[in-house]
């Protein structure tokens, strides 16, 4: 039987090889599906390209809409950061591509499911568990974790028939979606050395960027962003216009050492602009609004969600557990956060809330407030009885004097 594989097509230097790869190797009728999460470049011409390399079907699908709402809004009110850094720009976008395409293999009677993710990164544990859970009966086709081709290898043989090969795709490994842009491979594995500038596009150089700082003001409901500027605007308008404003100011790159699923440390360079003042202002507002047992508690969940979600596991019940607490815990987080931009820095520089619990008057020095600075003392003397004590046995059995000239 001949195989019927729906390939995850992006129309880059993998994907492509793969279509001649499939045919040629299983004798394959392939069916291309490019699922748009806000990756920049013209469709039509990727759509153009899988047809030239002999597809059967080609699907373009835009899921920019739902990949905002029901993914990274979810981690926006996750605080996701993994190891403290990665806002999960490629990671959030698989689980959702992966749906996309179970739905076309069913619609096509597909028997197989392909990918273009290598046996060393993150995609390949995302992409596998996903359609596991989604669809056990199709069979997993990952080329590049069986040709064993090198990148120059992948290039000729990508030259002998006819693809062409594009100059960005000879230097960097390149992973885009609303949500940021990953760029690994060539000159940035070496982790000691500064990325090269041409490694960056979504911003500016910080020493080109404007001299005057920008101040962006961003509203939230119920812990997501749904204002700029005192302008409302549609989840995807609105991480998109951020992304402008913030990459022009040079903000939002990232340098990191993370640890991959499969244990590689691996040096990774992002372009994260909106992702990364929303982030920050997100969790500013959360300190504004949520008890300090909240905030202190909450960061523990979103450690977990924002793992779990790395590593692959977005279909385990586990990730919904923790967003029933993290949804619950958004309902105050409503309020403006204004975020100075400048020279490739952010800084949160003002935020109110009808939600806040940060009342001036409490904290105030002057001497008539709400709060009765005489409860103070008694609060103190409670507080610390335990540690006091502990160190009073200290010195008892030191033999040092103890209070009231007591040993
Ligand atoms: N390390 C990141 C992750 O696991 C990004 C992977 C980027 N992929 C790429 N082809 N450049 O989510």
């Amino acid at each position: 039987m001949t195989e019927k594989i729906v390939l995850a097509y992006s129309g880059g230097l993998d994907t492509s090889v793969m279509i001649k790869w499939l045919q040629e190797k299983y004798n394959a009728e392939v069916i291309t599906a490019t699922i748009n999460v806000g990756q920049p470049g013209d469709l039509a011409e990727v759509e153009q390209k899988a047809n030239k390399l002999g597809v059967l079907k080609h699907y373009s699908i835009d899921a920019k809409e739902e990949f905002a709402t029901k993914y990274i809004f979810p981690a926006i009110k996750a605080n996701a950061l993994y190891e403290g850094k990665y806002p999960l720009s490629t990671t959030l976008s698989r689980p959702l591509i992966v749906a996309k395409m179970v739905e076309i293999a069913e619609k096509e009677s597909a028997t197989a499911l392909a990918h273009g993710c290598t046996g060393k990164g993150n995609d390949q544990v995302r992409f596998d568990i996903s359609i596991g859970c989604l669809a056990p009966d199709l069979k997993i086709i990952a080329p590049v974790r069986e040709w064993n081709m090198t990148r120059d290898e992948e290039i000729e043989y990508a030259k002998a028939k006819g693809i062409a090969v594009s100059t960005a795709a000879k230097k960097y490994s390149i992973d885009e979606s609303i949500w940021g842009r990953s760029i690994e491979c060539g000159a940035l594995e070496d982790a000691s050395r500064e990325p090269p500038e041409d490694a960056f596009e979504w911003t500016t150089s910080p020493k080109d960027a404007p001299d005057t700082p920008e101040y962006v003001t961003i509203e939230f409901k119920a812990g997501v962003p749904v204002a700029l500027n005192n302008e409302t605007l549609a989840p995807v308008s609105l991480i998109e216009k951020l992304n402008k404003t913030s990459g022009k100011h040079g903000v939002g790159r990232i340098d990191h050492i993370e640890d991959r699923m499969v244990g590689i440390k691996s040096r990774e360079i992002y372009e994260c602009p909106a992702a990364t003042v929303l982030l920050e202002a997100h969790k500013d507002l959360e300190k504004m609004v949520l008890t300090r047992h909240e905030v202190l508690f909450k960061q523990q969940i979103d450690t977990q969600w924002t793992f779990l979600v790395y590593a692959g596991l977005w279909l385990d019940p586990l990730r919904e557990d923790l967003e029933a607490f993290i949804n619950k815990s958004q309902e105050n987080v409503t309020g403006e956060v204004c975020v100075k931009l400048y020279k490739g820095g952010l800084q949160v520089v003002g935020r109110s809330s009808p939600m806040s619990l940060y009342d001036q008057n409490l904290v105030n020095y002057n001497i008539k407030t709400g709060f009765n600075q005489s409860y103070s003392k008694g609060f103190i003397e409670l507080w610390g009885l335990q540690t006091k004590m502990h160190n009073l046995l200290k010195r008892k059995i030191k033999g040092q004097k103890t209070a009231k000239g007591e040993v």
